[in-house]
């Protein structure tokens, strides 16, 4: 096992003084997702390069092993049962390696907790940050998820939307950071915005951290690797859930 302090056990350890001044709330990220037009930012520059990069290097030793696929391809019934011309009906397609940290008995939360991932990624800053872009107070018990883009992965369009959990129903905040290692050439987030798919950021960056004010539409495109570089070209991204507090 590498030593603990390979991973942070506070968000705020990963964090460049640009990303401090988030905390600090002197940045003009603070409330960006408080206007209720806007529902996904991405903030680049805030976490510190070379601790983004031992923490990808830590997660794709420890975590690549306790990973599971998650692979929902497009039905083919959606082409052959339909009954009518262009009535198209997508459900929601996804494919990469991932990770729930919520059941404590299985290897992959045993193996986040030893090394602090399910520690960071609820940690009193990381909840701070959220809170000063978001502009209001969540709820301190967040969910955990790890994910693992390869070349070629992807999710689908689709909106997150919980509406059979009632304390998400009216929404909740995701909040990823994203490391990338060598041999990614790109991979984007497109989302809607005024009922089109208009808008697209850039997310194949290390230390990049993405929030959503989730429900809305959304999609990730493949992951695309560098010519030759298709074994090796990953995208890590830790994702932190939150509720709203009362
Ligand atoms: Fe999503």
């Amino acid at each position: 096992m590498p030593p603990k302090s390979q991973i942070p056990i506070e968000f705020e350890d990963l964090l460049n003084r640009a990303g401090k001044r988030v905390l600090a709330g002197t940045a003009s990220a603070c409330g960006a997702l408080a206007d209720p037009r806007r529902r996904f930012v991405a903030l680049r520059g805030m976490v510190d390069k070379a601790k983004a990069e031992r923490l990808r290097g830590t997660l794709e030793r420890e975590m690549s092993a306790v990973l599971s696929d998650l692979n929902q391809p497009i039905p083919p019934e959606s082409i052959w049962e339909m009954e009518r011309n262009y009535d198209d009906w997508l459900p929601k397609s996804v494919r990469c390696r991932t990770a729930y940290l919520e059941n404590r008995r299985g290897a992959a939360w045993r193996r986040a907790k030893e090394l602090g991932l399910v520690d960071l990624l609820s940690s009193q800053s990381m909840i701070a940050f959220g809170e000063a872009v978001l502009g209001r107070k969540l709820d301190r018990k967040g969910g955990q998820q790890v994910l693992r883009y390869g070349h070629g992965d992807y999710s689908g369009p689709h909106t997150d939307h919980t509406p059979e959990i009632k304390r998400a129903a009216k929404g909740y905040l995701d909040f990823h950071l994203s490391l990338v290692g060598p041999g990614v050439a790109h991979q984007y987030l497109v989302y809607a915005k005024s009922g089109h798919f208009t808008e697209m950021a850039p997310v194949a960056e290390s230390g990049c951290l993405t929030l959503y004010r989730l429900p809305f539409w959304h999609y990730t495109t493949p992951l695309q690797a560098k010519p030759k570089q298709e074994q090796k070209a990953a995208r890590w991204v830790l994702l932190g859930t939150f509720l709203y507090a009362d």
